[in-house]
């Protein structure tokens, strides 16, 4: 029987019908792998449930905050600061994009997280504010769908007021960025917003999201956000070779001279059920020649180092585009972001086999600095580089879904 702070895993919600495929879920996976951080061991920071009745004042490892016993900032162990939390506020969305949420393992029968088990806006806010203790700057929601939450604003003006939080952004679908919640939401204080679109012709979208949904009510969500000011708007296509390859360049036509920010993205092999093949990736450098034959364009320097995307500029003035190569040229060596889904699980990596079950930290009574000394504990263990070694060598297993953790 689960008990109720160890609800039943995602893993078992989601029994799979045909074989191996939908055990690739995270609640498995958390208990996978590698004995590191979950491991009872000496030098376990999540020790089996029973050890603590009352939360030590301190956990065993690890200082609780920004900065290491040295006084430096903390750091991973490829010297890596902490600077970006990505907040996952849903595992549910309205779309089912063939490259994230395939109808045949999200349909109807896939059990999403159940409402107690997401973590409360309060609990988020108190792990935001940790997160921000130990470095971060730069929160962004995402989901699933985050719009899904029907008071998402809510929680980010609790975030907004958090002294030290310089970037408070969201990654949405835009379909139900209507012009008031748009409003909300920036009266709430985001700073910017982030829409996903891959195609301007209908056939192409129709069939990429798979539940009908009209570029049209996207572009009116977009439009919705630059007239609340969720400026810079960036606009996020993955492109894949022979579904959307060849609305590159229509896309680019549409957004040049809009302000808006077009950024092309590398179809990865996140999850285990997108049925990726390096094959179907179209690089980076192919899309910025095809750009150039189009529009011409010349390079622009990082805006704050680590940047995920290339940028580029028109030749011709019209604007700046970028491009993300995650599978061409990986960006591990700078990556400074940690993730937290849902239900409260924190991840290091996109690609990581498992997370740090903060949630049960929150609800059993921990106090913040234990939880910080968790935080702190668990990033500078960190060696995550997944995409730099992307091979034969990485973990072939089932691994988090991009719906789960976020885009
Ligand atoms: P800005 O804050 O606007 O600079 O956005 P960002 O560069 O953080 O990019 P965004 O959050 O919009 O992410 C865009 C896409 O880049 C994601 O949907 C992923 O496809 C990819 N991406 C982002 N972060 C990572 C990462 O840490 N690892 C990998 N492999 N891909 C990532
Ligand atoms: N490859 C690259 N990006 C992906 N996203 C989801 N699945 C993938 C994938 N397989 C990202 C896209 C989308 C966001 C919600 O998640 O950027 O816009
Ligand atoms: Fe939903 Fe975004 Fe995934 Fe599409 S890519 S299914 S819009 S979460
Ligand atoms: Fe960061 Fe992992 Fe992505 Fe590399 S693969 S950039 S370590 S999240």
């Amino acid at each position: 029987m689960p008990s109720p702070l160890f609800p039943q895993r995602l893993a078992e919600r989601n029994v799979p019908k045909q074989g191996a495929r939908r055990t690739a879920r995270a609640g498995l996976l958390r208990e996978a792998g590698n004995p590191g951080l979950h491991a009872g061991g000496p030098n376990s920071l999540l020790a089996p449930r029973m050890r603590y009745h009352i939360w030590p004042d301190r956990p065993s490892i690890g200082s609780s905050s920004r900065m290491t016993s040295t006084g430096a900032p903390l750091a991973d162990t490829r010297q890596r600061a902490l600077r970006d939390l990505r907040v996952s506020v849903t595992d549910r969305c309205n779309f089912r994009c063939t490259y994230c949420m395939p109808k045949e393992i999200f349909g109807a029968s896939y059990r999403f997280m159940p409402r107690a088990e997401l973590l409360s806006f309060e609990e988020i806010v108190r792990v935001a504010r940790l997160f921000i203790d130990a470095g971060v700057e730069k929160i962004r929601l995402t989901g699933g769908e985050p719009l899904i939450r029907r008071d998402i604003h809510e929680l980010v003006a609790k975030l907004s007021t958090l002294s030290g939080l310089r970037d408070l952004t969201l990654t949405t679908n835009a379909s139900l960025l209507t012009r008031s919640r748009a409003r909300d939401l920036r009266e709430a204080g985001l700073s910017r917003i982030t829409v996903s679109l891959d195609a301007l012709d209908d056939a192409t979208f129709h069939a990429i999201n798979d539940v009908g949904f009209p570029v049209s009510r996207v572009l009116k969500g977009i439009e919705n956000a630059a007239a609340a000011g969720l400026n810079p708007i960036k606009i996020n296509m993955v492109v894949k070779r022979g579904v959307n390859d060849h609305a590159v360049v229509p896309m680019a036509r549409h957004f040049r001279g809009t302000g808006h920010i077009l950024r092309f993205i590398e179809f990865m092999d996140v999850g285990s059920t997108n049925g990726w093949r390096l094959d179907d990736v179209i690089s980076s450098a192919e899309i910025v020649s095809m750009l150039d034959e189009a529009f011409g364009l010349e390079a622009l320097d990082p805006q704050y180092r680590g940047e995920v995307a290339r940028r580029w500029r028109y030749r011709d003035g019209a604007g700046e585009l970028g491009v993300i190569s995650s599978v061409t040229s990986p960006f591990c060596g700078t990556c400074t972001r940690a993730r937290l889904s849902a239900e409260g699980q924190v991840y290091t990596c996109l690609f990581a086999t498992r997370g740090v079950d903060l949630r049960r930290l929150l609800r059993e009574g921990a106090s913040d600095e234990y939880i910080a000394g968790v935080i702190a504990a668990m990033w500078t263990r960190r060696d995550d580089r997944y995409s730099e070694i992307r091979s034969s060598a990485t973990v072939s297993g089932p691994r988090i879904e991009m719906s789960y953790i976020g885009g």
